[in-house]
């Protein structure tokens, strides 16, 4: 129970969702915007690479075609454009407004696969960040942790049912192999215990309402809405 509720605050927070793939980002997201909504929370749900319009043309460059077609460099550099188009043009002027951003990824996905995934300098990776957002960091990260295996094999077995492979083939990172996926997990896991106060684990391999009832008790408890139940 709290003294403060969400309404009189008039400042917007920034919450993003991190983790591998098959974690069910998207969907955890999504029932937690429908939780803040009925708690009279103006939400705006977004997601990286993308956001917006023209981050969104730059998400198509990272998320198709070949697992090689970009050098880590270059991949780590394009994340970057299109996360401070989305962060000037999207996110910024959500929270100024008030809003809450709940964004589906976020720069802990670039120290994560950039980073600990393809060896590219944490220290640049640092330095990139503040170059393109100075000192602005998520109010709370969510690393939704499950293995690498498990994941993957969720994330196959969702586009096999949706079709994404023949429509869309947003599954370049999926195609980099279980390896790849191991070290980035180890590094959400090593981003988590860096940085105790901003990101909380929680544990993805449990059911969709189980995962949802932990995502929300965290959230409530740290920004100090009232519970619903
Ligand atoms: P999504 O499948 O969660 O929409 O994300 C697209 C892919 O982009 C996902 O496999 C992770 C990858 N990615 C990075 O490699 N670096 C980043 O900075 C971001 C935001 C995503």
């Amino acid at each position: 129970m709290n003294d403060q509720p969400a309404k009189k605050s008039n400042k917007g927070k920034f919450i993003s969702f991190e983790g591998g793939e098959g974690g069910g980002k998207s969907t955890q997201l999504k029932l937690l915007a429908i939780a803040l909504q009925e708690s009279d929370i103006d939400v705006l749900e977004t997601r990286e690479p993308g956001g917006s319009p023209d981050a969104e043309l730059i998400r198509t460059l990272l998320v198709e075609g070949e697992t090689d077609r970009w050098d880590a460099q270059t991949e780590t550099l394009l994340h970057y454009a299109a996360r401070r188009d989305h962060l000037n043009k999207v996110i910024l002027p959500a929270l100024n407004k008030g809003q809450w951003v709940l964004t589906d990824r976020y720069a802990d996905s670039t120290m994560a696969y950039q980073g600990y995934g393809h060896g590219v300098s944490k220290k640049a990776i640092h330095g990139f960040y503040q170059f393109i957002a100075g000192n602005k960091q998520p109010d709370l990260t969510i690393i939704l942790d499950l293995p690498a295996a498990e994941g993957l094999a969720r994330a196959d077995m969702r586009a096999n049912e949706k079709a994404i492979k023949i429509q869309q083939k947003e599954d370049r990172y999926e195609r980099m192999g279980l390896e790849f996926h191991s070290r980035l997990r180890d590094g959400f896991l090593d981003i988590a215990r860096k940085n105790k106060k901003r990101c909380m684990v929680i544990d993805a391999t449990k059911s969709i309402e189980e995962i949802q009832t932990n995502v929300r008790k965290l959230v409530f408890k740290r920004f100090r809405l009232a519970a619903d139940e």
